[in-house]
């Protein structure tokens, strides 16, 4: 066969990275940093939720395509409760397969071949492919160290006839930073002068140590233009359960429902139910997770910064990202490839993450959501690194 099997737009993204380092953190055992999922499972009235669902029958079939009424009016409960934003769950709230899904079908829904969309460099790794799907072009918008703070002047040089959308995270994976409100605020202001959307990334939204995280929904005159994203992963821990959510105006909702149903239809149905009842726990669920990451975020600080890496602290997220030059070292890539053999421990170089690849070049990221003595390992681990 001469005609390549993969798509021509799809060539070049190889194999997630997140997938080869667990692999690798498997097969030889090493303590895994790479990969964020946490390594202890959410709260357990919320498992018992879930079981409880499955043995009731409930969601064992298909659920309703926009997902569960019940689901759909947690989200929108949440939405008012945290942010004072008001959705009906009728026509504002869409139930999609994690929030990797909700991102996908909403650049599937809203982007025309040859369309620009502008996201923040280094990028979750599903917004290439996403972008390049739709056969669109992405424009990175790079974040530089020490604090990764977006440059908006050049956010606006940026915007060209053909950008059709801002893709914004924050909290950002991978370097932590969350955008203050006066940011936000400008880059709204951007998207109204430009007349773009803005899809948003928030599914660290409750993972924020010491700064607010401010949707950008709640910024006048951005609710119509907003696409906002989330999931219940990253705030109760079950990142295997892929259950994510759109909120927005009617017509953006219809939007993404229109491409999501032709992707997943519906998905995790007894999950719906169990998520439904996590969103409803008390404030103080929110603030024990924010409190206790933020302990191992402080943690993982102290103990990288001994062994003689950068570090650069997150203030959301639970990754921390380092420079590994002060250790003598130049390629990040290289680096976390022989991490595992040299020192037992995986994590991941930021480089992938980025267009340009000198850029993040000597940035490895680290996941702090593990238990304190998987953390204390892989620091004791690492610690050769420093002989
Ligand atoms: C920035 C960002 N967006 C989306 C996701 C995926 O979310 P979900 O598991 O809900 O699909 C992740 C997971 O790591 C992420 O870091």
């Amino acid at each position: 066969m001469t005609r390549p099997l993969l798509n021509r737009r799809l060539q070049g993204l190889g194999t997630s990275i997140f997938a080869e380092m667990s692999a690798r953190a498997v097969a030889t055992g090493a303590v895994n940093l790479g990969q964020g999922f946490p390594d202890v499972d959410g709260p357990a009235t919320v498992s018992e939720a879930a079981v409880e669902a499955i043995r009731t029958g409930k969601g064992n079939q298909y659920p309703p395509g926009p997902g569960i009424p019940e689901l759909r009016t947690a989200v929108a409960n949440h939405q008012h409760r945290f942010y004072g934003l008001p959705y009906d769950p009728a026509t504002e709230v869409l139930i999609t397969a994690g929030a990797t899904e909700a991102i996908a079908a909403a650049l599937l829904a809203m982007l025309e071949p040859g369309d620009e969309v502008i996201a923040f460099e280094p990028y979750y790794d599903s917004y290439a492919a996403n972008i390049a799907m739709a056969g669109a072009a992405r424009v990175p918008l790079t974040l530089r160290p020490p604090h990764f703070r977006p440059d908006l002047a050049e956010l606006e040089a940026k915007v060209t006839d053909k950008t059709r959308l801002l893709l914004i995270n924050s909290p950002h994976n991978p370097t932590g930073m969350v955008l203050t409100r006066a940011e936000t605020e400008a880059i709204a202001a951007i998207a109204k002068r430009h007349d773009l959307l803005v899809v948003t990334d928030e599914v660290y939204e409750h993972l924020t140590f010491d700064r607010e995280h401010i949707p950008f929904a709640t910024i006048d005159g951005m609710r119509e233009r907003t696409v906002s994203v989330s999931s219940a992963g990253k705030t109760f821990s079950f990142t295997g359960w892929k259950v994510g959510w759109v909120t927005g105006t009617p017509e953006i909702v219809n939007a993404v429902r229109t491409t999501k149903q032709f992707l997943t239809f519906v998905a995790s149905g007894p999950f719906q139910y169990a998520v439904a009842e996590a969103l409803s726990l008390p404030g103080e669920y929110f603030g024990d997770l924010a409190g206790e990451l933020k302990r191992k975020r402080d943690l993982m600080i102290t103990g990288l910064r001994t062994i003689g890496f950068e570090v650069y602290q997150p203030d959301g997220t639970y990754f921390i990202t380092t420079d590994i030059t002060p250790l003598g070292e130049k390629d990040a890539v290289g680096f976390c490839l022989g991490l595992p053999d040299r020192a037992g421990v995986v994590a991941i170089p930021n480089a992938v993450f980025y267009d340009d690849q000198q850029a993040g070049r000597t940035q490895v990221r680290f996941a702090f959501c593990k238990r304190d003595e998987i953390l204390e390992e892989a620091l004791s681990r690492l610690a050769v690194l420093a002989q």
